[in-house]
């Protein structure tokens, strides 16, 4: 993203829409996503504040420049050497703040602020940004566990506060094009979601790598990174591999299951499922994680579907991020920056399962015009539809969305509720891997429990 200007986003974003050309089987159509606005001047501009400048902070920060609609305040973070490259991204304009977000949250010329600070931060930090006036885009999973969400929620209400929440995928023009193929009725009725998250490599697992100056107490608080959560000697393993350990982090649930999650609530205009069911183990990366290396879950949804989801650290052969939406009258297979949709043809025909009857018989069936062989193949490809998003990355359209309703007092599409009930079901998943018991939503309290 970082070397991704905006005009080149702007240019990409503004080919021209469905522009068809010629696939093997069938034929592609070209996504337009809305382009992004003219720069706002300085003052119509949400004067920002971020907490937490990691991996994603300085994504998020490159993000909001080319939207062109908020100016760069200020930045806190636990580790200097973030904080240093914070100043290097702004030509030294952006104040920092030494693991002091409290302070950066006080300041009046602050509107709101981007967060991306480990999950076990997630609801401090809302919280505080929310009581102290601040617009809030928070990075997914919104919550670490359940119960943070209604906090989250009520918090928001409280101080009548803009939410917006971090899975980005749902605003590009590739997810909205599938919500509206699945709503329009042209895939038949969708009973089953097929999606995956893989990857086979050990930082796709999590081992980012640690930085060879830090020096806790020098240039690094570790006491404000551990936060609310329990005591810890320093271990920067922890720090910079906070995935792979339970007081920080849902592991492969609520940091990748979270975003398909999120995207198939999205286009199949569901809230929440039923109920859950997991299983997975540390199969491979004996490394001393204690969130599995493999995981898979079957979630069952009041709308009339399944959704079969698995994610491995050891294999990525299948594409790394898809999504199957698969219809009695036709298939929509999303990987990357394109999906495809193909008809169905169901097989119909009496071959095998009339040989058992006596010959005559089988003739006067057939003379009632009924026929013995079956349609083949089962999938038309030449009928076959590709849509390509070649926008790229869709956080800036995401936070473009956040900076607006900034501005309008309009709600987000992610707000709290839909962030709550997505990150609910990714806790559902580690509760039913962690016990062993398939786990029930309960939607008139908003808990899980037991079967
Ligand atoms: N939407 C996406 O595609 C996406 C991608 C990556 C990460 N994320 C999310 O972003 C969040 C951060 O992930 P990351 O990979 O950037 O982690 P990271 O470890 O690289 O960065 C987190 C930063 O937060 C800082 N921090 C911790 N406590 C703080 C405090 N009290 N005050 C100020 N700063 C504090 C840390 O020092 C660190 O620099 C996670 O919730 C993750 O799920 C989202």
């Amino acid at each position: 993203m970082s070397s991704f200007s905006r005009r080149e986003f702007m240019r990409r974003s503004a080919v021209g829409a469905a522009g068809v050309g010629l696939l093997l089987n069938g034929k592609w159509v070209q996504l337009e996503a809305a382009p992004l606005p003219l720069p706002a001047s300085p003052n119509d501009r949400v004067n920002v504040g971020f907490i937490g400048f990691g991996i994603r902070g300085n994504i998020l920060m490159e993000a909001v420049k080319q939207t062109g609609q908020a100016n760069l305040v200020a930045v806190s973070d636990c580790y200097q050497g973030h904080l240093t490259r914070a100043k290097e991204r702004t030509d030294g304009k952006i104040d920092t703040n030494f693991a002091q977000y409290k302070a950066l949250l006080e300041r009046k010329d602050i509107d709101a602020v981007v967060l991306a600070p480990p999950d076990h931060q997630h609801l401090p930090i809302v919280l505080d940004a929310l009581a102290a006036g601040k617009d809030v885009y928070i990075e997914k999973p919104m919550t670490y566990r359940i119960e943070d969400g209604p906090k989250i929620i009520e918090a928001a209400r409280r101080y009548n506060r803009i939410t917006q929440v971090g899975s980005q995928g749902r605003s590009s023009a590739l997810q909205k094009k599938a919500r509206e193929i699945v709503a329009s009725g042209q895939l038949g009725k969708v009973t089953k979601v097929v999606a995956s998250y893989n990857r086979n490599s050990s930082t796709g697992a999590w081992n980012y790598p640690i930085p060879p100056d830090l020096k806790n107490g020098v240039n690094f608080k570790w006491e404000e990174w551990l936060g609310n959560a329990p005591k810890h000697a320093y271990d920067p393993e922890r720090v910079f591999r906070y995935r792979k350990y339970w007081d920080y982090s849902g592991g492969i649930s609520t940091d990748l299951f979270v975003h398909l999650i999120t995207s198939i609530h999205f286009i199949m205009d569901a809230k929440m499922p039923s109920s859950i069911l997991a299983a997975g183990g540390i199969l491979n990366r004996k490394d001393g994680r204690e969130a599995p290396d493999t995981l898979d879950a079957l979630f069952v949804y009041p709308e009339e579907f399944n959704v079969n989801m698995g994610s491995t650290f050891n294999n990525a052969s299948t594409p790394e991020q898809g999504m199957e939406f698969l219809g009695t009258k036709g298939s929509l297979t999303l990987h990357g920056t394109s999906f495809s949709v193909a008809a169905e043809n169901p097989r119909e025909g009496y071959s095998y399962s009339i040989d058992s009857w006596p010959k005559s018989l089988q003739e006067e069936f057939m003379g009632m015009g009924n026929h013995r062989e079956e349609s083949n193949p089962a999938i038309h490809l030449e009928g076959t539809v590709t849509y390509k998003d070649q926008t790229g990355d869709s956080t800036p359209l995401h936070l473009l969305e956040f900076l607006n309703s900034v501005r309008s007092r309009q709600e987000c599409s992610e707000n709290a509720e839909v962030g709550h009930r997505a990150a609910a079901a990714g806790h559902m998943v580690n509760l039913s891997y962690r016990s062993g018991k398939r786990m029930i939503w309960d939607a008139a309290s908003g808990t899980a429990r037991e079967a």
